[in-house]
């Protein structure tokens, strides 16, 4: 990733390959950023005249390269940033992918006017535009984009920018793993990533092997992996920041790192995109190095079930019964509905490290992806302190979430003759159901669920990094608060 350097002295005489320069729009006017007027001074009055001809209405996304004048930075970009705070992300997000697009190794960015979050938005649209897909290896390569200097603003602290730089770095770590084809990220390979990322940081790995998940009885695991030659891992990863005797944050992240469907095999459209299934994994480790990297004064810790979900002569059945680490026993109904198993084990061994508050992340449903589409991660859980913290950080750093009910009505639809819960709750409700099968679980009084089957991914078959961004965010202030 880029390196970000907070300059005091004036912008607009450095140099650098591309100096970005901002204007917002109102309804009727197109406002410049003090930067931008000043610059216009030294650029003939460009900017000016394309206003005056309704060439450049300072709309998200819209864009102009302006001849250079008399400054010595080698592109001029004036970059729209619309007329909301979402639009002026967006409009971020373009500016650097129009530098990215033309190998621009230095960018100088007049953000001294922009609020913070805005600011923090830079630095991760920045870093965002950078990445570029490589396939193995556990870190994402170094893009083009070397070097980023903002103008810094009164209120922005290098505490704020380190906390920035590691959230941004942590997305693109997610994106990494995420994008990993089904053949090279298997739960071994997960396993080496944790180690690997044990060495890069302060955190400590953890990886179970088969033998070790038996010893824990956490048989719902297994039954998931049983169908499969790649073995499965419990991973563990842990940040000791705060107070020996702080009682942690524990992320619990879905590694299934295939998703067939098992012997209820999914139909063949679309189904490449199941070696998303890990995306929730992808994140943990994506927060956790974020974690680390910022040195936050908490501990945290990182829990990751995977496995891979296939059909096979010894895979789990429907209407086989399993018992899980709890000691619940559970009627596999449908064994697409797997990674709500897998987590029930990892939630049953959240519980154990008494923890003040349990996070999962999964790419749990495609219900999710009908009733809240690709812009909102679902959100379930209890525990109202942890849920509105959880809802109003992904609101500050535009990676939203969105909460369901989760009522006792709807646990009804888990019940069978046959064990003590069953592990699909019927055709309606989907998502709720399998936050309610995931409640009988966890014992945590503040234990959250984010369903990211509809925002870990695009459409155009791209991993997100969601919701690294809003968990990061929930974690600085939590930190933050602390002390
Ligand atoms: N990984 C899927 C959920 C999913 C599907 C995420 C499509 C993103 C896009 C999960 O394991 C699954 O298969 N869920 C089933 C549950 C059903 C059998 C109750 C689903 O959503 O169809
Ligand atoms: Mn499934
Ligand atoms: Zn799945």
């Amino acid at each position: 990733m880029p390196t970000f350097k907070l300059s005091t002295s004036p912008i607009l005489t450095q140099k650098s390959d591309c100096l970005l320069l901002f204007a917002a729009a109102t309804e009727t006017r197109v406002l410049l950023s003090p930067a931008a007027k000043e610059a216009d001074k030294k650029l003939d009055g460009q900017i000016a005249k394309l206003i005056k001809n309704g060439d450049f209405h300072g709309k998200s996304g819209e864009s102009a390269w302006l001849a250079t004048g008399k400054l010595s930075h080698k592109r001029v970009l004036l970059a729209g940033l619309g007329n909301s705070e979402e639009d002026a992300r967006d409009g971020l997000t373009a500016a650097f992918t129009a530098c990215t697009k033309r190998n621009v190794q230095h960018v100088a960015v007049t953000v001294a006017n922009l609020p913070a979050t805005l600011v923090e938005h830079t630095v991760s649209a920045a870093t965002v535009a950078e990445y570029q897909y490589h396939q193995g290896g556990f870190t994402p390569k170094a893009g083009k984009l070397r070097q980023v200097t903002l103008a810094k603003p009164k209120n922005f602290s290098s505490k704020q920018l380190k906390t920035a730089t590691a959230a941004a770095a942590g997305i693109n770590l997610t994106r990494h793993l995420a994008e990993q084809p089904g053949n090279i990220c298997t739960p071994v390979f997960l396993g080496q990533c944790a180690q690997a990322l044990a060495k890069k940081t302060t955190l400590r790995a953890k990886v179970l092997d088969e033998k070790q998940i038996r010893k824990l009885k956490m048989g719902a695991l297994l039954a998931v992996a049983k169908g499969s030659v790649n073995p499965p891992r419990f991973i563990i990863l842990q940040h000791k920041g705060g107070n020996a005797k702080d009682a942690p944050v524990v992320l619990v992240g879905k590694g299934v790192t295939f998703d067939t469907g098992g012997i209820s095999i999914k139909p063949a459209p679309a189904m490449d995109e199941m070696k998303f299934d890990m995306c929730g994994a992808a994140t943990v480790f994506g927060v956790m190095q974020a974690v680390a990297q910022a040195k936050m004064p908490l501990n945290v810790t990182g829990i990751i079930p995977t496995c891979e979900n296939m059909p096979d002569g010894r895979a789990v059945k429907p209407g086989d019964v399993i018992t899980a680490a709890s000691g619940k026993t559970i009627e596999v109904l449908n064994t697409d509905a797997e990674g709500r198993l897998i987590l029930a084990d990892a939630l049953h061994y959240a519980d154990k490290l008494k923890p003040v508050a349990v996070i999962d992340i999964a790419t749990l449903t495609g219900a999710c992806v009908i009733a809240l589409g690709h812009h909102v991660s679902g959100l379930m859980g209890r525990g109202d302190k942890l849920l509105s913290a959880l809802t109003a950080a992904g609101d500050a750093v535009g990676d939203p979430c969105w909460q369901l009910p989760m009522g006792k009505k709807y646990q009804k639809q888990l019940k069978t003759d046959y064990a003590d819960v069953a592990n699909i709750g019927g055709r309606s409700a989907g998502t709720i159901t399998a936050a309610c099968f995931l409640s009988r679980f966890s014992e945590c009084e503040q234990w959250a669920h984010l369903d990211i089957a509809g925002t870990a991914w695009t459409t155009g078959k791209r991993a997100t990094g969601r919701p690294v961004a809003l968990l990061t965010r929930y974690l600085s202030t939590l930190a933050a608060r602390q002390r």
